[in-house]
């Protein structure tokens, strides 16, 4: 796999595992996230598992402008695959009790982020005639409701749809874009409900494997949607969730 990547929210996770997977398979990887020294712990990790892997890290807040502009910026050269993979998910209750401050942070750290982290690349790409492949990362609570976490599922919804229009605007151009939607994975984000034992048992329960996911589980799908093996695959999101949902 030549080329750079970016992967966002690379510090830990599905992330970590996402840019751990791309740097074995020869890619140059871009780990972002907000917090250098995770970061840096991350990038430690990764060169230990992939001797001689080539890392770059970058702090940006996914849901500002200037930080992903700036991050463009500074890079040795245009990416040519993104994983728009950082998220957040502030409110954890009832749809009745949901309060405006999580509802805008989740929407600009989930949907307004990738999309900008989307477009200013592709401008780039198109200026320069190359193509591209991005993978976003979803949630099977953007393809299901959301029991407790309603916002969040939504901008995971809205993100499939953004998926989509994409991949339909700029597949002429040659730039590819899927998502993906995880199931219960085991990462410091899950927390909320790996913590619960019947929070957990509602997922294991009605997935088919009936267990929570490794984050390297993940990854190795992302790694083929980026690659030239899915060369005629786009707009598309798949599933990777133990059977938990459409079966
Ligand atoms: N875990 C699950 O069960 C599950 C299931 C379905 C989908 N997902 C999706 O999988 C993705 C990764 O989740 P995870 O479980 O691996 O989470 P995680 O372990 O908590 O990692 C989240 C990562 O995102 C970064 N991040 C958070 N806010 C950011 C921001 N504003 N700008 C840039 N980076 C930011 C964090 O680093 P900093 O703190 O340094 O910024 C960290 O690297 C998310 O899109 C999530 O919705 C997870």
């Amino acid at each position: 796999m030549n080329g750079l990547a970016i992967v966002t929210g690379a510090s830990r996770g599905i992330g970590e595992a996402i840019a751990t997977e791309l740097a074995r398979r020869g890619a140059e990887v871009v780990l972002v996230s907000r917090k250098e020294p995770g970061l840096r712990e991350a990038e430690a990790r990764i060169v230990e598992a992939v001797p001689g892997a080539v890392l770059h890290v970058r702090t940006c807040h996914v849901g500002r402008g200037e930080d992903i502009e700036a991050l463009y910026d500074s890079l040795p050269s245009t990416p040519t695959m993104l994983v728009n993979n950082a998220a957040t998910n502030p409110y954890f209750g009832p749809m009745l009790h949901a309060q405006y401050a999580a509802w805008d942070k989740t929407f600009e750290v989930n949907l307004k982020g990738p999309f900008e982290l989307s477009h200013r690349l592709a401008r780039r790409l198109m200026a320069e005639e190359r193509p591209g492949s991005i993978v976003n990362v979803s949630s099977v609570f953007g393809l299901e409701a959301a029991p407790f976490q309603g916002i969040y599922g939504m901008t995971k919804a809205a993100l499939i749809s953004l998926t989509k229009t994409l991949a339909h605007e700029w597949g002429p151009a040659g730039i590819r874009v899927n998502a993906i939607a995880p199931g219960l994975v085991e990462t410091k984000f899950a927390a909320a409900i790996l913590e619960s034992p019947e929070l957990t048992e509602h997922f294991t329960k009605r997935a088919a494997l009936g267990r929570v996911a490794t984050p390297e589980e993940i990854s190795g799908i992302v790694a083929f949607l980026l690659s030239d093996e899915a060369s005629f695959m786009t707009g598309q999101c798949h599933a990777v969730d133990g059977g938990f949902s459409g079966i």
